[in-house]
């Protein structure tokens, strides 16, 4: 008879020896003190350590109002949504944040669904049933779960190489002038930190009658004056026609949404399996999340601070040698080059020095790009970047890791 124990094992083998097999870090985040967390080792014992790649990028995860309102809505209706959107689970604060997120993106109506990837699968493979004949562009460093619904959906798709537009406009153009488009693509790529360029994509749009689907995942909260992200900070929010974001990162707690046009919304509403079949966020989760978002309406200080911590950080590796990546944005990618180098550098930052950053890899990453990510937070102190740089400088030494001339 078949041996199903066999072949799972063989399966985790496989990915054992090529070096992808990960272990989770067992961290307990301390409330009220981000980015501090305990961790708990393998040997019961515990060390306390600084998050340095956490991508609730603000702290938000921690802020007293998303708190308060979550014990407040939990007092007030319970714990779970009691079923799908269409059963019993639109509840209040589900419509009130819906409305909330239109409104910032500048659009007539957002969906939510139970996280980012939920809402990037389920929307781009409905959109190619509802637009049968649409041939998706998209970008080739876009994320699994746009990926996974651009497969799903099943039609035609051309993959253009990341953010060159001229690659694009060759496949615009060599696509039949009336045929249904989509150009699918991010704003803020969260292992490189660049951006793209939304207005160049914008403008090719028009000129081949193509419509534009924007994930915004790493910038929502992070970028614009309000927070909305880059199409705001880029002046061009009404002219992206689909915005897809996470509630779980610069947002802080859980879930995912698109804002669009009513009726796009009302007809990825309609046909989208992922949406219908599912039971909706729990009251507290969308509670918080709208919260968190008034919050970080009117809080462009936070943003500014993040800035100004992602930029500090850059230096302080550059000023060391560190070969920091060029990064247009908050992230902060360190290269080394060498997956087991990577992974080891890691293990003994986070061992010897009580940093938590985790090491990237390929296939998330090509080989020989191996690095580590850093997400400094507006809560990173100097003093934590002293520790961090001071880490890293030892750890660069003693792997033998190249380094960049200090600058001048
Ligand atoms: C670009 C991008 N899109 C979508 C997602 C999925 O969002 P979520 O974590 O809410 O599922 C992620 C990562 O998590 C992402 O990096």
């Amino acid at each position: 008879m078949f041996d199903y124990k066999a072949a799972f094992s063989r399966s985790v083998e496989q990915v054992r020896s090529e070096g992808r097999y990960r272990v989770f870090a067992d961290l307990k985040r301390v409330r009220g003190q981000f980015p501090l967390a305990v961790r708990r080792r393998e040997d019961g014992t515990q060390q306390d350590v600084v998050i340095w790649c956490s991508n609730d990028y603000l702290g938000m995860g921690q802020h007293d109002a998303v708190l308060a309102a979550m014990h407040e809505e939990i007092d007030a209706v319970g714990a779970g949504a009691g079923g799908t959107r269409n059963i019993s689970g639109t509840t209040r604060s589900a419509v009130d944040l819906e409305a909330e997120l239109a409104d910032w993106h500048q659009k007539e109506a957002a969906l939510l669904f139970t996280s980012g990837y939920v809402g990037n699968e389920a929307t781009l493979s409905t959109l190619q049933k509802i637009l049968p004949g649409l041939i998706v562009f998209s970008d080739s460093l876009n994320h699994a779960s746009m990926i996974a619904g651009i497969r799903n959906g099943g039609g035609e798709r051309h993959v253009f190489r990341h953010n060159d537009l001229a690659h694009l406009e060759a496949l615009l153009a060599a696509a039949p002038a009336e045929a249904p488009k989509l150009i699918a693509f991010e704003s803020v790529y969260s292992m490189d930190g660049d951006i793209a360029d939304l207005a160049g994509t914008i403008a090719l749009a028009r000129k081949y009658g193509a419509m534009t689907y924007l994930d915004e995942v790493h910038a929502v909260g992070l970028y614009g004056a309000t927070g909305a992200g880059v199409a705001e900070r880029d002046g061009v929010l009404g002219q992206i026609d689909i915005i897809e974001c996470t509630l779980g990162k610069a947002i802080g707690v859980m879930g995912g949404y698109i804002a669009a046009d009513a009726v796009i919304v009302d007809a990825v509403r309609s046909w989208a399996s992922g949406f219908i079949f599912t039971t909706s966020l729990p009251p507290a989760l969308t509670a918080g999340a709208l919260a968190s978002v008034r919050h970080l309406k009117s809080h462009p200080e936070l943003r500014e601070k993040h800035q100004e911590r992602a930029a500090t950080l850059k230096a302080r590796f550059a000023a060391a040698g560190i070969p920091v990546m060029e990064s247009e944005s908050h992230i902060v990618p360190v290269h080394v080059g060498n997956p087991i180098h990577c992974k080891m550098i890691s293990d003994m930052l986070l061992d010897d020095y009580g940093v938590y950053v985790q090491p990237i890899n390929y296939p998330t990453v090509p080989k020989g790009t191996e690095r580590l990510r850093f997400t400094p937070s507006p809560n990173h102190t100097d003093e934590m970047m002293d520790h961090l740089v001071q880490a890293m400088d030892a750890l660069f030494a003693h792997c033998n890791v190249a380094r960049r001339p200090a600058a001048a």
